[in-house]
């Protein structure tokens, strides 16, 4: 029997089209859309134990601040399912929640989701009640994540004016979240009130997030795309052809300093040096006021491979080192405003973080 909990790079824009599902539960099994094919081929992998989720996070089948959180917490459910009930059970989930945290380090979203998770185990003695306890909250946070990415739409796209220009970075659409994205939730939501123009997505070095995924998400939904090497957004925002910078976060420190793809930072200090405005958009799972501000965010940094072997052919001399940051940090200060689901922030900085968070909120990382 095929559960019904899914997350679908889904499209209002374009009726006729049939919704891909990124990440679906099928009993006991977490089943991804690939997102390392794309958008050559669409095709899935099924995670049944720890290990192969925790393989799909590290290699970026399942990528995005919310898809990653949210994926982690249906891993909680795998790690309950494949532990044998006993007297080791708590340790064995335990050891299970740990390899999950540590696949990827800069994102939020994966310690927020697995404290959820660990709260509820221990709420939920027993292997049965665990498990039943445990997939309800990953439902919820499923729902919650798709219910965030409306509000967080709505409260961007009002930002816009009529024939607005935007450009993106990464993909921060509905494969990186269980909705319809963050940035691209507001460009999907211009698109319906028919104010968007055309948007621009940066390449996104070395993994090329932006050309492969978000301009397949845009293509799919029928709205217009030019992608452009990252190293000429600069230019672009130069030339005045674009109205509104919108990224998406995978951090956001309580001071309002923002973790995003690498890349992000030039984009907000190009938009600054240009008078155009630079938005970020991030669900409340992406704050963590335990970090007091950017420079304590831990950048993760990926391999050699992404750099010398993007294709068949290596690209670097033996002897070359690599310094391959998945992240960067915007500095508070370059931010126009933050929208999530609960509003608008503009100026973001530590007393209006508090205030619209209303409490201290505590991450393992
Ligand atoms: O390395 P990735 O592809 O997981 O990085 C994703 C991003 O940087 C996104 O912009 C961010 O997670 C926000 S997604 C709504």
């Amino acid at each position: 029997m095929v559960s019904l909990s899914c997350v679908f790079p889904f499209c209002r824009a374009n009726a006729d089209m049939i919704p891909l599902p990124t990440m679906q539960w099928m009993e006991g099994n977490l089943r991804l859309l690939d997102q390392r094919k794309l958008p050559s081929e669409e095709t899935y992998i099924d995670c049944r134990d720890i290990d192969s989720l925790a393989e799909a996070i590290r290699t970026l089948a399942v990528r995005g601040a919310p898809a990653i959180g949210i994926a982690a917490a249906f891993g909680a459910v795998i790690a309950a399912l494949t532990t044998d009930p006993g007297e080791k059970f708590n340790e064995a989930f335990v050891a299970k929640i740990d390899i999950l945290e540590g696949t990827r380090p800069t994102a939020v979203n994966l310690f927020h989701c697995l404290d959820i998770q660990r709260r509820i185990f221990r709420m939920n003695p027993g292997r049965d009640s665990a498990i039943e306890a445990l997939l309800e909250s990953a439902r919820d946070m499923m729902r919650s994540d798709l219910e965030a990415s409306r509000q967080m739409g709505r409260f961007g796209a009002d930002l816009l004016e009529k024939g607005s220009v935007v450009l993106t970075h990464c993909n921060a659409g509905g494969l990186a979240t269980a909705g319809l994205g963050t940035a691209l939730a507001v460009i999907y939501e211009a698109w319906e009130r028919g104010i968007l123009e055309k948007v621009y997505a940066d390449e996104t070095r070395p993994l090329l997030q932006g050309a492969r995924l978000t301009a397949w998400e845009l293509s799919r939904a029928g709205i217009p795309v030019d992608v452009l090497p990252d190293s000429a957004a600069a230019s672009l925002l130069q030339k005045g052809e674009v109205d509104a910078v919108i990224v998406g976060s995978d951090r956001i420190a309580a001071n309002g300093d923002a973790a995003n793809k690498i890349g992000t930072y030039p984009l907000a200090l190009a938009a600054k040096e240009h008078g155009i405005p630079f938005y970020v958009v991030a669900p409340l799972s992406t704050f963590d006021l335990s970090t007091p501000c950017g420079s304590g965010i831990e950048i993760e940094q990926r391999g050699r491979n992404e750099l010398n072997s993007p294709g068949e052919r290596k690209l670097l001399p033996e002897s070359a080192g690599v310094w391959n940051p998945a992240f960067d940090v915007t500095p508070a200060t370059l931010i126009t405003a933050i929208i999530c689901e609960k509003g608008v922030l503009f100026s973001p900085d530590a007393d209006s973080l508090r205030l619209l968070l209303g409490k201290d909120r505590q991450f393992k990382k």
